[in-house]
């Protein structure tokens, strides 16, 4: 009986022993067969990227990082917040009911490098922006015990002391250009200048970033201090602009759920 039903298996299994020895003895056969075989995985992973200019959305209202943003997120990658901190979010039900709409590949467009990341020691930030006052910021950098008591986050209050170095900036909007970032020439030229304006909202310049990154652009002095423009101002200048870029996702999602 049960030799009955695994006859067809057996006879499966000769001929393809028999096959298997055979193209073992002609190595040109052997190779053919191992690309076929490796193949079928690079087919899955190559086919999809066919399709990338109809999957990729694209974001028409999406702006580029300020001059101080930009310092911000060079601190940012300083201090190694990424090690505990993601910047995506998945298209799964309970990180969107937590952080918000998933991310978009558009959004992370002028990021170099990106800051996805998988780790998570901390919440996700990628929608951080507008979550909290600039106090609140200040005050959990100063000493993430001093507003979330359970906190195991290490603190930085010495960005507050630090004065931001801005001499570099037009250098490092250039370079950025370079890999495909739309900062104008006169974005660039005007790069320190900005980034010291945008901390102090009734100097001459402030009007300036307005102009050049948009009315919707945060012109705070966001470290409580107008004095000097320290890397805490850079800082949070960065965390409340993230996933603020663009509205795409806020629009998208929405009509989603609909
Ligand atoms: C050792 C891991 C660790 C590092 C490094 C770290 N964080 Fe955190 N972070 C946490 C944890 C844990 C929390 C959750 C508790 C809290 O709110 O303090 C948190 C919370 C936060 C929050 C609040 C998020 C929310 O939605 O409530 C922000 C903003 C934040 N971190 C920013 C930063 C920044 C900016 C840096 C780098 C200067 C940084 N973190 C570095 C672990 C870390």
């Amino acid at each position: 009986m049960l030799k009955t039903i695994l006859a067809p298996f057996r006879r499966f299994f000769d001929l393809h022993a028999r096959t298997h020895y055979r193209t073992e003895r002609h190595s040109l056969a052997l190779t053919g067969a191992i690309i076929v075989v490796a193949s079928i995985g690079g087919i899955f992973e190559i086919a999809p990227l066919f399709t990338i200019d109809d999957t990729v959305e694209t974001a028409s209202d999406m702006r580029v990082y300020t001059p101080l943003e930009q310092a911000g997120r060079d601190i940012y990658i300083r201090e190694g917040c990424y090690a505990c901190h993601s910047q995506m979010i998945r298209t799964l039900r309970d990180e969107v009911e937590r952080y918000g709409p998933y991310s978009l590949a558009a959004e992370s467009q002028y990021d170099h490098p990106m800051l996805w990341g998988s780790k998570r020691t901390g919440p996700d930030l990628a929608r951080v922006g507008g979550k909290y006052s600039d106090d609140w910021q200040v005050r959990h950098l100063i000493n993430p015990r001093d507003v979330v008591p359970a906190s195991i986050m290490p603190q930085y209050a010495f960005l507050k002391d630090r004065t931001l170095e801005t001499a570099s900036l037009p250098a490092r909007l250039a370079a950025l250009r370079a890999v495909g970032v739309p900062y104008t020439d006169e974005m660039i030229a005007s790069a320190s200048k900005d980034a010291a304006a945008q901390a102090r909202p009734d100097s001459d310049g402030a009007a300036g970033v307005a102009e050049r990154y948009g009315e919707a652009t945060t012109i705070r002095t966001f470290d409580g201090n107008t004095d000097v423009v320290t890397e805490m101002d850079a800082l949070v200048a960065y965390l409340q602009i993230l996933g603020r870029l663009t509205q795409l996702p806020y629009e998208t999602q929405a009509v989603a759920q609909e």
